[in-house]
């Protein structure tokens, strides 16, 4: 029996991953770490921010070693980063910037926390992955790709390490009220969009981190593998 879960949330400065920090806090019995891309933002929920810039591989085992030199456990890990560019699929040239932070990135950074902590008390992992990486969203080649490597990166790992102890799923926000939507949806866009959601409306960030709260407690023991949506109904 566990008394205090330690738990890394990588990109915690962001809607989603201050969301998921604010629930875990709010539920006790939690330490909660942290990475940004800067590492340098004060949160008060936190233990400790580390810095982690996804964006060039070659750096990120260096930049892992200071949480693994700090922390000689840990049992749950979240990857909430991510980065959106959209763009007419012909003339974008981000999708090399998008694989590399959406997926290179946290794969890379994920393997090497895995071979740390899967055997010091490490039992969940969680990739934020999204709606697009199975829906054809017009104008997000690179995202919807980096999205759906993720998936498929998530089920092979969690196949891997299900005899470790380690399970391994993501979780699929649809539109969620954030600012990573208001930079890139026009209102008129989300209003067209609001009509494929059955709920008609937008997810709240604190949906999100219900599911991700859940898949990192024994309350979901039995699940592995698996990519859930929490998004109105939108991949329908
Ligand atoms: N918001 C939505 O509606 C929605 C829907 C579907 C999926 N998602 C996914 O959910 C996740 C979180 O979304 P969000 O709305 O919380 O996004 P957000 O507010 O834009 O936050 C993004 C987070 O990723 C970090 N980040 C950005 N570039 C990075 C890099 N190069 N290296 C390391 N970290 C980097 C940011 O760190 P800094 O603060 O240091 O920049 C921040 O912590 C993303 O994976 C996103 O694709 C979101």
């Amino acid at each position: 029996m566990i008394d205090v879960r330690k738990i890394l949330i990588v990109g915690v400065t962001g809607t989603l991953g201050v969301a998921i920090a604010n629930k875990l806090k709010s539920e006790g019995g939690y330490e909660i770490f942290g990475t940004s891309k800067s590492g340098i933002q004060e949160i008060d929920t936190l233990q400790a921010l580390y810095k982690l810039d996804l964006s060039d591989n070659s750096s990120i085992e260096e930049q892992v070693y200071a949480i693994l030199k700090e922390q000689d456990e840990l049992h749950g890990i979240v990857f909430a980063s991510g980065l959106l560019k959209t763009g007419f699929s012909l003339l974008t040239k981000s999708e090399p910037e998008l694989l590399q932070v959406n997926f290179l990135g946290v794969l890379t950074s994920c393997k090497i926390l895995m071979r740390k902590y899967m055997n010091k008390g490490l039992k969940s992992v969680v990739f934020i992955a999204s709606s697009s990486a199975t829906n054809s969203d017009g104008g997000r080649l690179g995202y919807s790709a980096s999205k759906a490597a993720l998936v498929s990166a998530g089920q092979t790992l969690a196949r891997e390490m299900g005899g470790k102890g380690v399970r391994v799923n993501c979780v699929s926000p649809g539109l969620i009220e954030s600012k990573m939507v208001n930079d890139t949806i026009d209102p008129m866009s989300q209003l067209d969009l609001l009509n494929r959601i059955f709920l008609k409306r937008l997810g709240k960030p604190s949906e999100v981190a219900s599911v991700v709260t859940y898949l990192l407690s024994d309350e979901s023991a039995y699940i592995t593998g698996q990519n859930i949506a929490v998004d109105g109904g939108m991949s329908w």
